[in-house]
């Protein structure tokens, strides 16, 4: 068990509302919360998971604008889109909310006040940039102009992409909006209220030293150290724009929270306002974030990737922690690096990489699920390419896993009909050794999902999945049955135990194909060996005179010609 504790809460970072997601984010974050989910219902735990989609910000505006839409009405088509094609990715989430819904409007203005009374929050006077044609303030990065440094012409008002100097829109040669190209902007004051983050420096050091005896790996321990070492900024949490959580200030009328001040907040929300609609007790939400209403008996588990985890680690902490109540924090955070292309950036503008939408029209979810969760980057950076998808596809779940299952129930069919053919009376020499290898191995399996270690637990379960072939290799139903058909039928009774053996432990992977799999044997299910753990003795599972179904072909191999036509689609040429 990854915790002793009962009940397992999740949540992944909330994906951004303004554009469909690439294969990057959705192993970042969402896929493999999703893993962990599965996992926690399978080993017994009371389990629920919680995403959103993260709605404000100038980007959301902007895709708006783009399309002739308000926020308002884009925010709620994109989120429909995004929420559909997770779920056809096998996203088990119990709530996928949304985080300009009105909960969480509240609980961001709630903490506003609890900080405010707590005297973590104080207003400044900032020099912003302001477009008087659009008649709004620009954030940084929509202000572009020439860089003073290199000369670049298309330099951004927080940085130069082309040197990568840190910049100020105020260094800008013949700065301009990026938005409408306009060149009449000027510096304007505008108020803003910043969180006194540099207070709050050692107790959050407290922390996080904390966590890290606790085991954090050092991915989240080291970023958030960083930031500590260098000392922590107090941060701007308001912003000058139309959309978002309004402030509940006055003098604060036109100006929203900054997204990532709403952004985490919308996790409590999206969990309050889930509990409010299912549960008899509309309190029962405070269960998984209010200590002194249950909070510490929760095992809270956040995914992200690497870019997330100051917020994570830093601004959110501290905005739990300073509010001053019982808030419960994260109790672990697994953190990623990067799933590159090749090597390189996924990239939207130049169509390099793979989208969600994109990935499901070339093949099946369950496919990508294997690939990604086996080759997740959670040690390193981890390069996607289509070469590896193709051996995953046609060596790992083809040849190992499909193989396996279609080759043994062909098999059985064809020579006991639909009737199982009983097991034996004792396992034999083979199933003996088999039996014993496979219980190491999931010892082995289980060992690296509780470690959180994913690609180590992909790699047993396809060792899993190997024994299984290693076995009929050896022995050999076909040529036992010319000589003795009734041995040849216990190993196949055996081999059927294995069938539903893979299928229960493959599911946090692959659910669908897994299904597909148990179907082989209606009404019987393995889920035992997530909460018995090796001692499980799957060898007796099946009753006699089991009627089995035949299964489909049940993976289809990814062929050469097809890879190759795969690879031209994504690799980002001009059209
Ligand atoms: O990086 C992102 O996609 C952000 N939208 C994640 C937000 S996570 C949370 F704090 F809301
Ligand atoms: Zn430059």
């Amino acid at each position: 068990m990854f915790t002793e504790k009962k009940t397992v809460f999740i949540t992944s970072a909330l994906p951004y509302i303004n554009g469909v997601k690439h294969l990057g984010n959705l192993i970042g974050s969402m896929l493999p919360a999703d893993f962990y989910a599965r996992v926690s219902r399978l080993q017994g735990k009371e389990t629920l998971y919680i995403c959103a989609t993260d709605e404000h910000g100038t980007p959301a505006e902007l895709a708006a604008a783009a399309q002739n839409l308000t926020p308002a009405e884009f925010c709620e088509r994109a989120h429909t889109v995004q929420k559909d094609l997770c779920e056809r990715f096998g996203m088990s989430w119990d709530y996928f909310g949304r985080s300009s819904s009105p909960a969480n409007h509240e609980l961001t203005q709630y903490f506003q006040d609890k900080l405010n009374e707590n005297g973590l929050i104080e207003e400044r006077a900032t020099d912003q940039v302001y477009s008087v044609d659009e008649a709004r303030f620009l954030p940084d990065r929509y202000v572009v102009g020439t860089c003073p440094h290199c000369n670049y012409d298309k330099a951004r008002g927080d940085q130069c992409e082309n040197c990568t100097r840190v910049l100020d829109p105020a260094d800008l040669i013949k700065p301009r909006s990026a938005v409408s190209g306009s060149e009449n902007i000027e510096i304007r004051s505008s108020k803003h209220l910043f969180l006194k983050q540099s207070q709050y420096t050692e107790r959050l050091r407290d922390f996080i030293t904390e966590k890290e005896k606790a085991g954090w790996t050092n991915l989240p321990v080291s970023i958030a150290k960083k930031w500590l070492d260098e000392g922590l900024h107090d941060r701007g949490i308001t912003r000058d724009l139309q959309w978002g959580v309004p402030v509940n200030r006055p003098g604060f009328e036109n100006k929203v929270f900054y997204v990532w001040f709403d952004a985490p907040i919308a996790y409590i929300a999206a969990t309050k306002e889930h509990i409010e609609r299912t549960d008899k007790d509309p309190k029962a939400w405070r269960r998984f974030w209010r200590k002194n209403d249950g909070a510490d008996d929760v095992f809270y588990l956040q995914f992200m990737a690497k870019d997330n985890i100051p917020f994570h680690t830093v601004s959110f902490p501290i905005t739990l922690l300073g509010a001053g109540e019982d808030w419960k924090p994260v109790d672990y955070i697994k953190g990623f690096n990067w799933l590159t292309y090749y090597g390189g950036k996924f990239s939207t503008s130049s169509k390099r990489g793979v989208f969600m939408n994109d990935a499901l029209e070339v093949t099946d979810a369950d496919y990508w699920r294997w690939h990604l969760l086996s080759n997740a980057p959670e040690n390193s950076d981890s390069a996607f390419t289509w070469e590896d998808f193709q051996i995953s596809i046609n060596k790992d779940l083809a040849d190992t896993l499909g193989n396996f299952v279609n080759r043994i129930a062909r098999f059985a069919h064809a020579k006991f009909g639909e009737t199982l053919p009983d097991r034996a009376k004792s396992l034999g020499e083979h199933e003996q050794a088999a039996f014993e290898k496979l219980q190491a191995k999931i010892k082995l399996y289980f060992e690296a999902i509780n470690g959180f270690e994913i690609r180590k637990a992909a790699n047993e379960l396809r060792g899993i999945w190997f024994a299984g072939n290693e076995y009929l290799q050896i022995a050999a139903p076909w040529t036992v049955y010319k000589t003795d058909p009734e041995k040849s039928g216990e190993s196949v009774n055996f081999a059927f135990h294995m069938i539903g053996l893979f299928a229960s432990l493959s599911k946090p992977f692959i659910p669908n194909l897994a299904e597909k799999i148990a179907s082989v044997l209606p009404g019987i299910s393995f889920d035992e060996v997530w909460k018995q753990n090796q001692s499980f003795d799957f060898s007796n599972q099946i009753p006699e005179k089991f009627q089995f179904n035949l299964p489909p072909i049940l993976v289809e191999k990814a062929e050469d010609e097809t890879v190759t036509e795969w690879k031209s689609r994504f690799s980002g040429v001009e059209n």
